[in-house]
């Protein structure tokens, strides 16, 4: 059964279909879209050598040409670098202002192939195909393109919102389990600052793990409804959507001082959730009976143990939501209630990330 999600933002607004077999959907959304005739898949190569084929043949059966191209798996393909290539391969495979970009794979790869979207002949269309938990979960949703620089993490990147997202919930079970669990992060973080309801069905379940019971169709429904939500109010994060943030300013840091890819984007999340929660009792009072219920489920989420680098402070004040160089956090009052709060020094981040994990 496929579930159909709508996100409402007028002439940008478009569909989510989530649900095993939800890519067979495909060929009719292409057929009816008129798209010029002319596609590009953009995959890593590990999703592409499982998917590819499957993926391939489902589009050309719309009549479309199809062209691919791979990239390297991780974070290291979001980069000016790989936007170059991927920029060059559109040019020389003949995509023109009507034609499609699919992303087919994990955050990463939607992340560069929705920056080239928005880019390459001032704007053409994308389609998100998201394969890992997180992207199902969040990225794929939203408009957020990006890719890293030394300085800082998603520091470049656009708006730019898909045309439709097709999740099929059945790639799931090819997924490693570390991938897995950072998806499940960004699950957290959307039943900790929106959805009460979701945190209890997550508190119920002892193992958040691939074999622990956890529905993914459901937990991709409830994460991409409140999403949807919060986009819909405020689509360029002006406001609102900066509580989607929450565990983002130091997960951020984390993963650019540590190096890119050491740790995956919701380990690093979950981490920065811990101090948050930590920070959220002193500044917000968050009640410390919520406090414990909170981190006994974002314990549950699997993180390598990791040495707290001695830079992040300078990472912190590169945050996209600091203000002249003063930090602001995401904290929450209440699970389901979320604020931004600015912080008079950013090492206060640090320091509670250092309780958190005990280091
Ligand atoms: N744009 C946004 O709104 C937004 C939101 C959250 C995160 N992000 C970004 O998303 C990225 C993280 O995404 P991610 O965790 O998906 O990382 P990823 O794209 O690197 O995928 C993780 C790993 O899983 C593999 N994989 C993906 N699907 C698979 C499948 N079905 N079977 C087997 N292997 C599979 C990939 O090859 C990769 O090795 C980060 O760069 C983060 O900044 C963006």
């Amino acid at each position: 059964m496929i579930q159909t999600l709508h996100v409402p933002l007028k002439d940008r607004s478009y569909d989510i279909h989530i649900g095993p077999d939800a890519w067979e959907k495909l060929p009719c959304f292409l057929i009816e879209g008129e798209f010029g005739g002319r596609l590009i898949v953009v995959a890593d190569e590990r999703v592409y050598r499982i998917y590819g084929n499957r993926v391939r043949e489902i589009l050309a059966s719309s009549g479309m040409t199809v062209s691919v191209h791979e990239v390297p798996e991780g974070e290291r393909s979001k980069s000016f670098l790989e936007i170059e290539n991927l920029c060059r391969e559109m040019a020389r495979s003949g995509l023109e202002r009507g034609s499609l970009i699919v992303a087919l794979g994990g955050g990463v790869v939607g992340d560069l192939a929705g920056l080239a979207s928005s880019l390459y002949l001032r704007g053409i269309e994308l389609i998100q195909l998201p394969t890992s938990l997180l992207a199902m979960v969040d990225s794929s949703v939203g408009g957020k393109t990006g890719i890293n620089i030394p300085e800082g993490k998603n520091l470049v990147g656009t708006f730019h919102q898909p045309r439709a997202v097709f999740a099929d919930t059945a790639v799931l079970k090819t997924l490693e389990e570390r991938d897995w669990y950072s998806g499940i992060a960004e699950v957290v973080k959307i039943a900790l600052t929106l959805d009460p309801q979701l945190f209890r069905y997550l508190e119920e379940k002892e193992d958040l793990g691939p074999s622990g019971g956890i529905d993914p169709v459901r937990v991709i429904t409830a994460a991409c409804s409140a999403k949807a939500e919060v986009v819909r109010e405020d689509e360029r994060e002006s406001g609102q959507r900066r509580v989607l943030n929450f565990g983002h300013t130091l997960a951020h840091a984390l993963e650019a001082s540590l190096g890119y890819g050491i740790l995956r984007h919701g380990e690093a999340v979950a981490l920065g959730m811990q101090a948050a929660l930590a920070l959220s009792v002193d500044r917000c009072g968050l009640p410390g009976d919520q406090y414990s219920r909170a981190m006994a489920v974002v314990g549950r989420i699997r993180v390598p143990e990791v040495t707290v680098p001695t830079d992040l402070a300078g990472y912190l004040t590169r945050d996209k939501k600091s203000v002249g160089g003063r930090v602001t956090a995401v904290l929450i009052s209440n699970i389901g209630q979320a604020g931004m709060v600015p912080l008079e020094d950013p090492g206060t981040l640090t320091e509670a990330l250092l309780a958190a994990i005990g280091d």
